[in-house]
C-alpha cells in the first residue's frame, strides 16, 4: 500500500514549486554523473529542491531512506551539519568511513563528505555499487593543492638528483587521505602508501622502515606534527613549493633531508592560531585545548590532545565529568560536541571564536541528500562518483595498504603540556 503511494507522490514532487510548473527540464549534470537503474525514470531536477525549506526535507529524506532499506547506506564524516548528519547509518573520520565502505555490500553508498573520501570509497568498493557525492561542489581545498602533474614533475626531479629510482627505491611517497585518486595511485605505483589523521605515525613507521626518505603530501602540517612527535628533527624537513624550481631547496638540502613536505596545508585548520591556545587557557584555567593535527606546528606544541575527527570526539568522550574542552576543528562537530555533552556538564568550545567552517563540507544540504535519495528510489543515480580504471588499480594498492596500518598510532601530545596537564590519551 505504502508502496502504490509512494510511486504517487514521488511523480508528484518533481513539480511541487510553482517557480517550475510541470516543465521537465533535465538537471545540469554532466552526462558521465547520470546513471540509471532498469527500472528509471525522469530524473527529478535539483533546482526544485534547491528552493524548499530545510525543515521540510526531514520526513521526505527518511522516506525515501526507508524505502531504499539495505540497498543504500548512508556515510556521514563528522563536520557535516546536523541537519544531515542526523541520517547517516554511519558516522566517523576519514580512515572509519573508509573501512566501513570497504565492508559495505549496499548497491549505493551515498557519501555525505567531501569528494576524496567519495573517491576512496569508488576505488574501494565492487563493481556493482554506486558511490554518490550529493553536491558535486563539494570538494576540499587542500586537495586541491596537489595536482598530479605537479606530483609527478616534482619526482622528476628527485629522480634526476639521484634521491630515489622511478619506483620508489630511495624515497617512500606518502599521500595523505585529502588528495585525489591519481595522487593516491602515484603513490601505490611507487611502492607507497595513503594515511589519514588517525594513523599517519603508522603510515611513516611503514615508510621509514622501507627507505631512509619520505614525501608526504599534501599537508604540511599533518607531515611536520607526525615527523616532530616521532623524533625527527626541524633540520631534517624541507618544504617543496610546487611552484619553484627543486621546489625552492638547494640539491644540497634535498640530500640531507629525510622528509619532504608538500606545500599544502586546510585553509580552516590554519586560522587556529598559537595565541588562540593562550587566550582560551586564561579565560577558563585548566581548560583542556584538543586539536586536528592539521593545526599549525606552534598550535599543536600547546595543545593538550592531538587527533583525527574520531579521536578528538573519543578523548571528550572519555573524560570526567565538568572537564572543559577548547577544540580546534571544524565549527560544526564543535557545537555539535557541546550540545552532546552539555549534559555531563562538560564545555566544548571552538578554539578560535570566529568559528572555523569548512565551507565544502557545508555544501552537502538536506536538499541534496533528498534529491539524491529520492532519485535513487525512481531509479536514477545521481552525481556518481566513478574513479577511472587504470588510476583505480593502484590507488586501490596505496589505500588497502593504509587500511592494514592501525588506527590509534595518533600523534602524542607535546611532553610539555603532558608533563604540565596530564594526559588525557589512553
Ligand atoms: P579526519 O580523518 O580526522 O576526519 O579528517 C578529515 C579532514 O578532512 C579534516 O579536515
Ligand atoms: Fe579539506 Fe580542510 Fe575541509 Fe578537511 S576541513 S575537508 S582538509 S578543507
Amino acid at each position: 500500500m505504502f508502496h502504490a503511494q509512494w510511486n504517487h507522490w514521488s511523480r508528484a514532487k518533481c513539480f511541487q514549486h510553482p517557480r517550475f510548473g510541470t516543465s521537465t527540464d533535465g538537471p545540469k549534470l554532466k552526462a558521465e554523473d547520470k546513471v540509471t537503474t532498469a527500472a528509471a525514470t525522469e530524473i527529478c531536477p535539483l533546482e526544485n529542491y534547491l528552493v524548499l525549506p530545510d525543515q521540510t526535507m526531514d520526513a521526505r529524506i527518511a522516506a525515501a531512506r526507508a524505502k531504499l532499506g539495505s540497498t543504500a547506506v548512508i556515510l556521514g564524516h563528522h563536520y557535516q551539519r546536523d541537519e544531515v548528519i542526523r541520517f547517516a547509518d554511519f558516522t566517523g573520520d576519514s580512515y572509519k568511513l573508509a573501512k566501513i565502505s570497504s565492508q559495505s555490500k549496499a548497491d549505493h553508498i551515498i557519501f555525505c563528505g567531501v569528494h576524496f573520501m567519495a573517491e576512496s570509497a569508488d576505488v574501494l568498493g565492487n563493481d556493482f555499487q554506486n558511490v554518490i557525492l550529493p553536491d558535486l561542489n563539494a570538494g576540499c581545498s587542500m586537495a586541491d593543492m596537489a595536482e598530479i602533474g605537479q606530483v609527478e614533475d616534482c619526482w622528476e626531479q628527485l629522480v634526476k638528483l639521484g634521491l630515489t629510482d622511478e619506483a620508489g627505491e630511495g624515497i617512500t611517497p606518502i599521500t595523505y587521505m585529502n588528495s585525489t585518486a591519481a595522487i593516491k595511485a602515484f603513490c601505490g605505483e611507487r611502492g607507497g602508501v595513503v594515511c589519514t589523521s588517525s594513523n599517519a605515525p603508522g603510515a611513516f613507521d611503514w615508510g621509514f622502515a622501507k627507505s631512509p626518505k619520505l614525501l608526504f603530501l599534501p599537508d604540511q602540517h599533518l607531515g611536520r606534527n607526525t615527523a616532530f612527535a616521532m623524533g625527527v628533527p626541524m633540520s631534517d624537513m624541507v618544504v617543496w613549493d610546487p611552484f619553484l624550481i627543486m621546489g625552492g631547496n638547494t640539491p644540497d638540502r634535498l640530500r640531507k633531508a629525510k622528509l619532504i613536505l608538500w606545500k599544502g596545508h586546510c585553509s580552516v585548520h590554519q586560522r587556529f592560531l598559537p595565541e588562540h591556545v593562550d587566550k582560551v587557557r586564561a579565560r577558563h584555567p585548566g581548560i583542556q585545548v584538543v586539536v586536528h593535527p592539521e593545526c599549525r606546528w606552534e598550535v599543536c606544541q600547546k595543545a593538550d590532545a592531538i587527533g583525527s575527527t574520531e579521536r578528538l570526539i573519543q578523548v571528550i568522550e572519555k573524560a570526567p565529568r565538568g572537564t572543559k574542552f577548547a577544540v580546534g576543528t571544524e565549527i560544526h562537530l564543535v557545537n555539535r560536541l557541546g550540545k552532546q555533552f552539555a549534559d555531563q556538564d562538560k564545555m566544548v568550545i571552538t578554539l578560535d571564536d570566529s568559528g572555523c567552517l569548512c565551507t565544502t563540507m557545508f555544501r552537502i544540504s538536506p536538499q541534496h541528500l533528498c534529491w539524491a535519495l529520492e532519485n535513487l528510489v525512481d531509479g536514477n543515480v545521481v552525481n556518481r562518483i566513478k574513479v577511472e580504471k587504470d588510476v583505480k588499480h593502484w590507488a586501490r594498492v596505496a589505500l588497502n595498504r593504509m587500511l592494514d596500518i592501525k588506527t590509534g598510532g595518533h600523534v602524542p601530545a607535546p611532553a610539555a603540556m603532558v608533563a604540565a596537564h596530564g594526559t588525557l590519551q589512553d
